[in-house]
């Protein structure tokens, strides 16, 4: 027997998962397509949000991007390559309704056509979430999130986008994040449209959540076989202190940040305690009779995204947001801006977000205690460090590969405790534009020369394909 023999049959057959586990990697449409103004594309949010000076870090913009528009042949092939079963992307909804209503634009629809027909050519199960931050312009100006009738314009768009793609992808999300898009957009202005209006942030929240319900129930009049998920960002939180204040201010976030979106959804209810924290904004009447039955409209499948931890104290303090904005900005946690976030002494991510695999478990078994039971999804997780291209075309990233195995060894665990947790998406296939901190920040399994747009497998990545390969990690 060969050394390489002996290994092998050492590390088989490894930690296991299911047969039919879900393999992928995620991406979304501004942060790698480019080609901003190809084929009648309009403009969205972050079009404008990018060109305004102090927005995103070197005042870099994704008018190229990482050129996926023109390179998703190649960009396909590549996951192929990596032995990917899925592939989450989001579609550019300016790309499809230039000004957010009305009139189609066949050559936008017809681009996700052809991806989703070559993902299909290599077997690989295209998941497409609807909204990822890319707002019309023109429905910004009407008002945005904060406005009802975007809710509205979504349900349509979903249509559009459910009735042109429904034939061949089956697995759809509607919103992806929608904590982000209201309070980095509205309230602390991180992210576009760079808004700082917090009574203006709650209401895009509740109308982010309508936009979902609205979306699910007008995919579901078109046809019953799609399978449908909201997406939320979950952070486990932990109080710094068993002190009363210390544990409200970890009640506060966790009401905003997780359960104001985990109980609308899942439980067709918003949080009595949020709606008191927030009464002067609630009551204003923006949250109507039934929209609660609206955007609690059954679902298939929850999407959760899970990043790291915040230790929270009821004194003000340290990073403000997930984001940690790296520009001037204001608080996303509207009603809680008394609150701190304390360095929880774990190692921290180039992002500076604190690893810790055990928040997903923590998360995990809540959901399955605390909420009606659902198939559970991991359709982000993933870490941002300083990767370095050697002079032989290597990037040896142990960190990211390093944090990918924690977390996927936390996920197996939760699978043999009984949880339906059925797929897991890395952020990121390739590196990409990472919103407020431009090309700064790398997440990706591939790495991306900006200057050529050549794509190099990264370490991360080439272990990463073996583990879908293999359905497993190998011990
Ligand atoms: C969440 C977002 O969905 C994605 O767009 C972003 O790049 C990653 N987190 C990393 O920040």
């Amino acid at each position: 027997m060969t050394t390489q023999e002996t290994q092998a049959e050492t590390r088989l057959p490894g930690l296991m998962f299911p047969t039919g586990f879900v393999w992928g990697a995620a991406t979304s449409a501004y942060q790698i397509e480019g080609a901003v103004t190809a084929d009648g594309r309009g403009t969205s949010v972050w079009d404008t949000f990018v060109s305004r000076p102090g927005s995103v870090v070197g005042g870099e913009n994704a008018d190229v991007a990482i050129d996926h528009y023109n390179r998703y042949r190649d960009d396909v092939r590549l996951m192929a390559d990596l032995g990917l079963t899925a592939y989450r992307f989001s579609v550019s909804w300016p790309r499809i309704q230039p000004d957010g209503a009305g009139e189609i634009n066949a050559k936008g629809l017809d681009f996700y056509k052809r991806l989703v027909d070559e993902l299909l050519s290599y077997g690989i199960d295209p998941w497409v979430t609807l909204y990822h931050w890319d707002l019309p312009q023109a429905l910004e100006d009407a008002g945005g999130w904060p406005a009802r009738d975007t809710s509205k314009r979504f349900a349509d768009f979903a249509a559009v986008v459910h009735d042109g793609l429904g034939d061949r992808v089956r697995n759809w999300s509607t919103v992806n994040e929608p904590w982000c898009a209201a309070f980095l957009g509205y309230a602390s202005g991180e992210h576009a449209p760079g808004r700082r209006e917090p009574a203006a942030a709650v209401r895009a929240a509740h109308h982010l959540n309508l936009a979902h319900g609205l979306a699910v129930q007008a995919m579901r009049a078109q046809r019953a076989d799609s399978l449908i998920g909201g997406c939320v960002n979950l952070y486990a939180i932990t109080p710094a202190s068993d002190s009363e204040a210390d544990r409200d201010a970890a009640r506060r976030i966790d009401g905003l940040q997780n359960r104001f979106f985990l109980d609308a959804l899942l439980t067709g209810a918003y949080p009595e305690d949020v709606l008191e924290d927030l009464r002067e904004i609630t009551d204003t009447g923006f949250i109507q009779d039934g929209d609660l039955g609206t955007i609690a409209a059954p679902i298939d499948m929850l999407l959760i995204n899970y990043y790291s931890r915040f230790t929270v104290s009821g004194a003000p303090g340290g990073a403000q947001s997930a984001a940690a904005a790296p520009t001037d900005s204001g608080s996303p946690w509207v009603g809680s801006e008394h609150v701190g976030f304390v360095n929880g002494g774990r190692p921290v991510t180039a992002m500076g977000w604190e690893i810790d695999d055990s928040g997903l478990n923590e998360l995990l078994v809540r959901l399955t205690r605390e909420y009606p039971p659902i198939p559970l999804i991991i359709s982000e997780n993933g870490a941002a460090f300083e990767d370095e291209l050697t002079a032989d075309d290597r990037v040896h990233d142990p960190d990211r590969l390093a944090y990918i195995d924690a977390h996927l060894r936390t996920c197996h665990a939760a699978i043999e405790a009984g949880i339906p947790l059925q797929g897991y998406f890395a952020w990121s296939l390739m590196d990409n534009f990472e919103w407020a901190w431009g090309y700064d920040k790398r997440f990706g399994l591939v790495y991306v020369d900006y200057p050529t747009q050549r794509r190099i497998l990264k370490d991360s990545a080439l272990w990463y394909a073996e583990t879908a390969r293999h359905g497993g990690l190998l011990g």
